[in-house]
């Protein structure tokens, strides 16, 4: 089980990277749109060099959008070429027909693909058979059409294990901090998660109303020389 953070925003990613819980980090053309970049590639640049100052060396995804194989390989060994010295970059890569050409391209060449926008059991399989290394299944997508995303993910990742089969289930489109709880529970390998979520799953009221009591209880040494004042909760 391993948490990814699913953000391309710096300071987001920092604040993950310094808490240590984060095992790999996922973008996608939408979340690297939200930071109105006027230069992809140095942007991209950024992100790698503020992993590598925290040594840090999960998978990092970048996906392709071209709309023709060709384009989306193309794409990808630009990606590699600017980028592949970081050491585990992964190359994101929609499921579909034409789109298997590119993931058995990518694999015959030795890099790492993360198959994205899975919906369905059939299309795991098919994206683990042509050589992904990740298969990304989307949970609140899976959702909106009424379909139940737990069972696809438990179906996915029992089948997965059984067969021992090595491409790890990613579960994205996480909507609400409670989707992160139930996607691990249906066996995801990895989550990746909104940062806004994540603050939020390390927090409860309760834990807030005892690390209070303790607080105050405390006599020694002089609470004044250690205890900042709490921060007022609004
Ligand atoms: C994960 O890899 C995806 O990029 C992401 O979680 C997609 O989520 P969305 O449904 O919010 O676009």
């Amino acid at each position: 089980m391993k948490l990814f953070v699913d953000t391309a925003n710096l300071e987001e990613l920092e604040q993950s990277l310094q808490r240590g819980f984060a095992a790999g980090v996922t973008t996608n053309p939408s979340i690297l749109a939200r930071e109105r970049l006027d230069d992809f590639p140095a942007h991209v640049k950024r992100l790698i060099e503020l992993l590598l100052e925290y040594d840090f060396a999960g998978p990092l995804s970048l996906e392709v959008f071209g709309n023709t194989p060709a384009a989306m390989i193309r794409q990808a060994e630009e990606f590699v070429e600017q980028f592949g010295h970081y050491p585990q970059l992964n190359i994101k890569v929609p499921i579909g027909w034409d789109e298997l050409k590119v993931i058995a391209e990518l694999r015959r060449r030795d890099i790492a693909v993360n198959c994205t926008c899975c919906m369905a059991f059939n299309q795991a399989v098919m994206a683990a058979q042509a050589g992904a290394r990740y298969v990304s299944l989307f949970w609140g997508r899976i959702r909106d059409t009424g379909s139940d995303a737990a069972g696809v993910v438990r179906q996915v990742t029992d089948t997965f294990r059984r067969r021992n089969c090595a491409t790890e289930v990613i579960v994205g489109s996480i909507r609400h901090m409670a989707d992160v709880n139930e996607a691990i529970l249906a066996g995801a390998d990895i989550v990746t998660v909104p940062p806004q979520f994540l603050p939020q799953m390390c927090c409860h009221p309760k834990t807030d109303e005892v690390v209070r009591q303790f607080a105050g209880a405390c006599q020694w040494p002089a609470a004044g020389e250690i205890l900042e004042p709490l921060p007022a909760k609004g």
